[in-house]
């Protein structure tokens, strides 16, 4: 892995600061403002409790103003029957219903967990219109710098208005305030909680390409592959390293080094080529040195993964899975054991 590591000259890590402004202004963009002011309403979605009794379920909505203007999105919100405190996922997820293909309710219930259910398009399409949702709020004109961010920062902002929301819950437990999601919604995540240091775990399910994977010598989508397809959801910068991944500042270990000290687990699935798992495996690596501070422990790991392994001892950890891309049920139960095992 070393051998791997250092063909692909990766930048050395620097400060969080530093990284995180790089990321925003070379790939994502910068994160939309704080907004100016935000309330919530709240309502059942289902007038009995829900799931045999385990569970409650509302929708939230988020109201606030940003540059003045009145901004509103719903969110789902599933709570264990009971006190709590409960440790709580926010999964930006590509479907709005509960439960849902990439929500598994009942397990997430029966593992004590509580989770916001965001629905991406909820915040703004998931395409190059820029005059919908949040994106027509803080661009009324369009994008017109190369630093405005793209949709992957307008979802992981809105992920942290959940957070927003959660302060205000005494039920939700904000030292045990997970982020999670599956693809782009993987890399959105990360997003998330790199540029938020209230989360203290995230997963990157599949997130390949702009998300865990390294991207110098990517074995699967490329940056020019993402930027052709889609190029909306990073900034405009970006497209500048389009066929010329070696000329970049960074590489995508600095996102996950900038999780740094918190927690991180890194999920692949070995017939998911087109997301790199190796890329992904590496950039847990040369993450590392970020984690290994104040007695923490980075990635604990000695060789490339093999199907059906588990490196959970550090404070990031990595899985490679048997099967497809898809956020399953075994993804999940990986995040429990996860956080189970750093409890
Ligand atoms: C495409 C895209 C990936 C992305 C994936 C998804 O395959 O190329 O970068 O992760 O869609 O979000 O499903």
């Amino acid at each position: 892995m070393k051998k791997l590591i250092n063909e692909r000259q990766l930048p050395s890590l620097l400060s969080r600061e530093e990284m995180l402004g790089i990321l925003q202004r070379e790939e994502y963009g910068f994160m939309p403002p704080s907004p100016d002011c935000i309330s919530f309403s709240k309502a059942p979605l289902r007038n009995e409790n829900v799931f045999a009794g385990k569970g409650l379920l509302w929708e939230i909505t988020v109201a606030l103003k940003i540059n003045g203007k009145d901004f509103s999105f719903p969110v789902s919100l599933m709570i264990p029957e009971g006190e709590g405190p409960f440790p709580f996922f926010v999964n930006i997820n590509f479907e709005k219903n509960i439960p849902n293909y990439y929500f598994p309710a009942e397990e997430i219930l029966d593992n004590g967990f509580a989770a916001f259910n965001l629905y991406f398009k909820d915040v703004t399409a998931d395409n190059d219109d820029f005059s919908d949702g949040l994106a027509g709020v803080i661009f009324p004109e369009g994008r017109k710098n190369n630093t405005d961010c793209g949709k992957i920062a307008m979802w992981a902002w809105a992920a942290q208005r959940c957070l927003d929301y959660a302060e205000t819950e005494p039920r939700l437990d904000m030292k045990r305030a997970a982020v999670c999601g599956h693809s782009r919604l993987g890399k959105t995540a990360l997003v998330a909680a790199a540029t938020d240091e209230r989360f203290y775990y995230a997963h990157s399910n599949d997130s390949g390409c702009s998300g865990a994977s390294i991207a110098r010598d990517n074995t699967g989508e490329t940056v020019s592959d993402i930027c052709r397809v889609f190029p909306y959801w990073f900034c405009e910068n970006y497209k500048k390293y389009t066929d010329n991944e070696y000329s970049m500042p960074f590489d995508q270990h600095f996102l996950l080094a900038s999780i740094a000290p918190r927690f991180v687990t890194v999920g692949s699935a070995d017939e998911d080529a087109w997301a790199d798992p190796t890329g992904e495996q590496l950039s847990c690596f040369a993450a590392s040195p970020a984690f290994e501070k104040d007695g923490q422990s980075g990635f604990i790991c000695d060789r490339k993964a093999v199907t059906g392994d588990t490196f959970f001892e550090g404070n990031i950890g990595y899985f490679l899975r048997k099967g497809r891309h898809f956020f399953s049920r075994e993804d999940w139960n990986k995040m429990f054991e996860f956080i189970r095992s750093k409890n």
